[in-house]
C-alpha cells in the first residue's frame, strides 16, 4: 500500500497548486496525513484501511464532473474530501447542494476557508467525521477516491445502505458492481456507478 500510495502521490505532485504545497507543509507532509488519518478510524471493523490525503489532479476533477448534471440541485457527497478541491469545483459546476466528509479537521477547516475564497462558501458544507459512520442517505451523488483495500467494504456500505446512489469512483473501482460508463485511464479512470440499476426494487421513493 505504502508504494501504491507513493506513485499516486508523486503522479499528484506534478499537478499540485500552491495550496496543495502549502497545506502539505502545515500537515507535516503525505506521511504524517496518513497517521492522522489511520489514527482517527475508531470502527475497529476499519482499523486497517486509510484514506490518505492525496490531492486529485485537474484531470481527475474534469473527469468526475464529466458524470454530475450542471446547474443541478442533486445532492453530492465527496468521501474523504481532503482539502475539498472536488466539492469547490462541484459547487463551481453549479451543483446546489456539494458536501464533503473528511476525518482530517486540519484539512476541514482547509476547505472551508478554500470555499470562501473560491466564492461558493454557501453551497458547501464539510464535515469533519469518520466516513463509516457517516449517513449516505440524503445524497444523490457519491464521489470517492478510493484506496483498493476499502472499496469492497465501501460497496457494501452503498448498496446496504444507499442503494439509490449514483456513485463516481476515481482511483480504483467498486469491486462486484458493475460500472455503467468509464473515462479515461490509469490514475485518471473514473467509473460511473448507478446503484438503482443493480438495485431495481430498492430505490428511494
Ligand atoms: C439510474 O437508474 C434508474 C433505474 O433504472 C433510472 O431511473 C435513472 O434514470 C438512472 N440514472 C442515471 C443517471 O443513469
Amino acid at each position: 500500500m505504502v508504494t501504491q500510495t507513493d506513485s499516486i502521490a508523486a503522479t499528484s505532485a506534478k499537478s499540485m497548486s500552491n495550496g496543495g504545497k502549502v497545506l502539505t507543509a502545515v500537515t507535516g507532509g503525505i506521511g504524517l496525513g496518513i497517521s492522522i488519518v489511520c489514527a482517527s478510524f475508531v470502527a475497529p471493523a476499519f482499523r486497517r484501511f486509510c484514506l490518505p490525503y492525496v490531492p486529485s489532479t485537474a484531470e481527475q476533477v474534469r473527469n468526475v464532473l464529466h458524470f454530475i448534471p450542471r446547474n443541478s440541485a442533486v445532492r453530492v457527497l465527496d468521501i474523504g474530501s481532503g482539502d475539498g478541491r472536488i466539492v469547490i469545483a462541484t459547487a463551481q459546476h453549479g451543483v446546489k447542494y456539494s458536501h464533503g466528509v473528511e476525518l482530517n479537521p486540519w484539512l476541514v477547516w482547509y476547505s472551508r476557508f478554500a470555499a470562501l475564497r473560491h466564492g461558493v462558501y454557501s453551497k458547501t458544507e464539510f464535515i469533519c467525521k469518520d466516513l463509516w459512520k457517516f449517513d449516505l442517505k440524503p445524497y444523490d451523488y457519491v464521489i470517492i477516491f478510493g484506496v483498493e483495500q476499502m472499496m469492497n467494504e465501501l460497496g457494501n456500505k452503498l448498496i446496504s445502505q444507499a442503494p439509490h446512489l449514483k456513485v463516481i469512483a476515481c482511483r480504483y473501482p467498486l469491486p462486484n458492481v458493475k460500472p455503467l460508463a468509464t473515462i479515461d485511464a490509469g490514475l485518471n479512470t473514473v467509473w460511473f456507478y448507478n446503484l438503482s440499476e443493480n438495485n431495481p426494487n430498492s430505490q428511494r421513493s
